[in-house]
């Protein structure tokens, strides 16, 4: 395991030498996951009381679980709406705002569905699974803004055009991620990868710190806890390589992103 950084100031010598490799990066991008949020106000997945102990996957995201039991899937998707809609960004999803405007960061792909970024003010950001502001329609795909009453309602939404059930316009599980093209020509240039609030349990986005390592980029790691890119191992990389190999991330900035992403931004632009 990576030795973590825990003190985010000048004073630490790996903090530090974290920035000042940054600073250096040609093509930074940053990968954020649910983590990032949730000092907005909305609970991650898999961390103990995350939504997926309150609603199991399988019943409640799956595409087929929608298809068969809308009502049912409802439900999580109105729970969500209530947690977004008070929700503002953090300091953490700022600082990749900073970041960005400062020329230090290319793109953002987020796992999250929150819009969260958008409203820090990031202007190259790309929503991997989709967005929870849009209804998609199962049958002719339309996507239409999701008004508020419509979370809210019993039922599922009908389709402006063909009357059909609308699903949120967000990826399931069993559905295919967006906007892989894209996120493909960032990693074949990223040489920086900032790893914000992810658990890296969820394909693709799981493999890209891998991928990026493995053409000699550096990883950097913020999240309250180890993960397996941390501990390496038998983890992502052994599956994506078939080989056994030490950890992915570079440098582990352990403790919130708010605190320490805002800390991280702030000691790469200089103020
Ligand atoms: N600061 C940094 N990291 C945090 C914080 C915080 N304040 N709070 C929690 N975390 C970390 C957790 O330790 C965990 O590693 O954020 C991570 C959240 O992991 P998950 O709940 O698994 O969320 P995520 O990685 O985004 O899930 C990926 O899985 O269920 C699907 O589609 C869903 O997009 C989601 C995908
Ligand atoms: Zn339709």
């Amino acid at each position: 395991m990576v030795e973590s950084i825990s003190s985010f100031t000048m004073e630490d010598s790996l903090f530090a030498e974290a920035v000042k490799a940054y600073r250096e990066a040609k093509h930074p991008v940053s990968i954020t996951g649910a983590g990032i949020s949730v000092e907005s106000g909305i609970p991650d997945f898999r961390s103990p009381g995350g939504l997926w102990s309150v609603f199991d996957p399988q019943e409640y995201a799956t595409i087929d679980a929608f298809i068969d039991t809308p009502e049912k899937a409802w439900k999580l998707y109105r729970a969500i709406a209530e947690k977004l809609r008070e929700a503002k960004p953090n300091p953490a999803h700022e600082a990749l705002a900073r970041l960005e405007a400062a020329g230090h960061l290319a793109a953002i792909v987020t796992q999250n569905i929150d819009n969260l970024h958008q409203d820090a003010g990031s202007k190259s950001v790309i929503e991997v699974h989709g967005d929870h502001g849009h209804l998609q329609c199962l049958k002719c795909n339309t996507v239409e803004p999701a008004e508020e009453s419509q979370w809210f309602a019993e039922k599922p939404a009908a389709c402006g055009k063909c009357g059909s059930i609308m699903k949120p316009n967000v990826v399931l599980f069993g559905e295919g991620v967006r906007r892989m093209a894209e996120i493909q020509k960032h990693l074949e240039l990223c040489d920086a990868l900032l790893v914000v609030g992810t658990s890296a349990q969820v394909h693709p986005v799981a493999s890209f710190p891998a991928l990026v390592k493995a053409r000699g980029g550096q990883v950097y790691e913020f999240n309250i806890e180890e993960t397996a890119l941390t501990h390496g191992g038998s983890g992502l990389f052994g599956i994506f390589s078939g080989f056994s190999t030490g950890p992915i991330t570079d440098y582990f900035l352990k403790g919130s992103a708010s605190e320490s992403l805002d800390a991280f931004a702030s000691a790469v632009i200089g103020k």
